[in-house]
């Protein structure tokens, strides 16, 4: 532990106040002494995250999200401690010694910007030489209409269909195949055990992020081979999960709206065409992480999605997604092509302009669905079209927005608007209290410990855990109950733990107290995961929150452990009885059989 030298946690501590970072994610607002927010790790309406300048923590009392500065910025970027920490000094202007990213990294990122750079610009000049990517280019140019200045700006390129001649380039440049490994530029292959060019005869697309890095590749088959696209898989300097493909380009343009598509293809036939502001993600469904990053450069997003049913489906997660982070959402809708790029050769650009115009809010978008899907001339399908289309307008909170939308169906459906209002309030006042009642049921639940992913061993050993988590909380909390453990004034070993979490919690907890400088709660954040770091924030604050935390507590708790401690044991022999029984049952059973 502790590879992290501790003066720089408490640098980026001191510059990093969690109030402000949190804070320019989250609008906070103050209450009491302390601070509260909407919780950004699950949705909710009515802020439950609570912000703690004092102890410079955070706790939510939705999801049990929790930690510190770091904890946050690793949950809220998805980014592992290292990461977290190079964040945020970058964030504060802190210059981390070199040796500390390289030895604490595999592969420092920036090697793999560098790698990927260097990549990016071979596998162009491949696509401009005849020689090698003549037939590449013969595809991009001439069966997908792209410009050369289309090509350049895209900084497109060939992967030769070479086994490793690309390899042999970029090691030729210092890189090593331990690098190239971690880029995802190159694998061993599992038969012969030698490395080989991942990326081969593919047309590449580079994703670059808004710094101008080229962090990961797509890269498209030139017939109908399959997979017919292939991507990165996430490296030290990619998340597919987090970036955009062409967000480089669109974030000076889509102030006002951006464009999402599904596929590479669309996205530069749209930057062609005269819309700049058009992005895609990459090879997978839109994640609330994009839709977050989504907000920092826009303020509406068009969804023009493929056509076919598998779109359609895609679209509606995409609504719901981007409606969950306040996007203003469109949908366009789009007929005579399956998507942008076949639309835009068919009808040219200006055509377009008039779908992005006639993009519909999200609303009109399902309304028209359900419409199309009912022959409202029959009273049945009439009757199923209502319930359908009262069903989605309960869902909006905005009681203004629910008026406009009844009124349009009403019209829609030729059946009077209160009739339909009447349906509507209705089903939100079902909706809302069948949501209370599973929030409290998750409640209960997670009160016996069941369903409990961040320590699963809670739930068969409810009693210890309490014990455990009183224990813990105890000890981090205050420096005199880890000294009188330290001096052995009283007495507890790892092995008291039953929990493997709450082992490994006291273990960590009591190395940090003897190392020099002592325990940091800061520090323990290299060890666990964010939502461990967010457990033990929820065992400090309730010892925080009681006045009962002397030693007789601590104590008692340690005794009661024990004791839950032998139960424990003689359960688990008890269980290991049993399954000896059972087998020897089992074997008599197949003996018989057998005579
Ligand atoms: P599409 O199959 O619609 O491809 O997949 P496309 O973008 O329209 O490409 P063209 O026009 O046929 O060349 C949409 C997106 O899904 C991902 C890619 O990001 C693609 O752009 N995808 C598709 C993959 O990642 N792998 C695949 O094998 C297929
Ligand atoms: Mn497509």
């Amino acid at each position: 532990m502790a590879r992290i030298p501790r003066e720089i946690i408490d640098e980026i501590r001191s510059r990093c106040d969690i109030e402000d970072v949190v804070g320019s994610y989250v609008s906070l607002k103050r209450a009491g002494s302390n601070i509260k927010g909407l919780c950004p790790f699950h949705s909710e309406k009515t802020p439950s995250m609570v912000v703690y300048p004092s102890s410079q923590s955070f706790y939510c009392f939705g999801c049990g999200a929790g930690g510190d500065v770091v904890t946050f910025t690793m949950k809220y970027h998805n980014l592992d401690y290292m990461g977290a920490i190079e964040y945020l000094a970058s964030r504060a202007g802190i210059s981390l010694p070199q040796s500390f990213e390289e030895e604490d990294r595999g592969v420092p990122r920036k090697r793999v910007y560098e790698l990927n750079l260097a990549a990016a610009r071979y596998m162009r000049e491949c696509l401009f030489d005849p020689q090698i990517g003549g037939e590449a280019m013969r595809y991009l140019h001439e069966e997908r209409k792209l410009s050369i200045a289309t090509i350049k700006h895209f900084g497109l390129g060939f992967a030769p269909n070479h086994p490793f001649l690309m390899l042999q380039h970029l090691r030729g440049l210092g890189f090593t195949d331990d690098e190239m490994r971690a880029g995802y530029i190159e694998a061993i292959s599992t038969k012969t055990q030698k490395p080989y060019s991942i990326f081969r005869n593919r047309v590449m697309f580079p994703i670059i992020d808004t710094s101008g890095n080229v962090i990961a590749f797509g890269g498209r088959v030139m017939d109908d081979s399959k997979p017919k696209y292939l991507n990165s898989s996430d490296t030290p300097a990619f998340k597919k999960s987090r970036n955009l493909f062409a967000l480089n380009f669109a974030k000076g343009n889509c102030a006002e709206r951006m464009i999402l598509c599904e596929g590479y293809m669309d996205v530069i036939a749209l930057h062609a065409a005269g819309y700049p502001f058009a992005v895609a993600t990459l090879g997978t469904a839109i994640t609330s992480e994009q839709a977050r990053l989504m907000t920092k450069y826009t303020k509406q997003v068009i969804i023009t999605y493929d056509s076919d049913e598998a779109g359609q489906k895609a679209t509606d997660r995409a609504m719901k997604i981007l409606g969950e982070v306040g996007m203003d959402v469109r949908v366009l809708s789009m007929s005579g092509a399956k998507d942008p790029d076949e639309y835009i050769k068919k009808y040219g650009a200006g055509q377009f302009t008039k779908l992005i115009d006639e993009s519909r809010r999200g609303f009109y978008y399902k309304m028209n669905v359900i419409l199309a899907g009912h022959d409202v001339n029959i009273a049945d399908e009439k009757i199923r079209a209502a319930d359908e289309i009262s069903t989605v307008i309960a869902e909006f909170e905005s009681g203004v927005e629910r008026e406009v939308y009844t009124d349009a169906a009403a019209k829609n459906l030729n059946i009077p608007h209160d009739v339909l209002k009447n349906d509507v309030e209705r089903k939100r006042k079902r909706r809302i209290r069948s949501e209370k009642s599973k929030e409290a049921q998750d409640a209960r639940m997670s009160a016996r410990g069941i369903g409990d992913k961040v320590n699963p061993d809670a739930a068969r050993y409810f009693a210890a855990n309490v014990a455990e988590e009183t224990i813990l909380g105890l000890l981090l909390e205050f420096p005199e109950h880890r000294a009188a453990v330290v001096s052995g004034k009283v007495e507890l070993a790892a092995d008291d733990f039953v929990t493997a979490l709450g082992r490994r919690i006291f273990e960590a907890t009591m190395e940090l107290e003897g190392s020099e400088g002592g325990f940091d709660y800061a520090l323990m954040g290299e060890s666990f995961t964010p939502d461990e770091m967010g457990r033990m924030q929820k065992m400090m604050r309730m010892r925080r929150e009681l006045s009962e935390n002397g030693l007789p507590v601590l104590i008692d708790s340690i005794e009661r452990l024990k004791a839950e401690g032998e139960k424990a044991k003689a359960k688990s022999s008890g269980d290991r009885l049993a399954a000896i029984e059972a087998r020897r049952r089992e074997l008599a059973k197949k003996k018989e059989e057998n005579t």
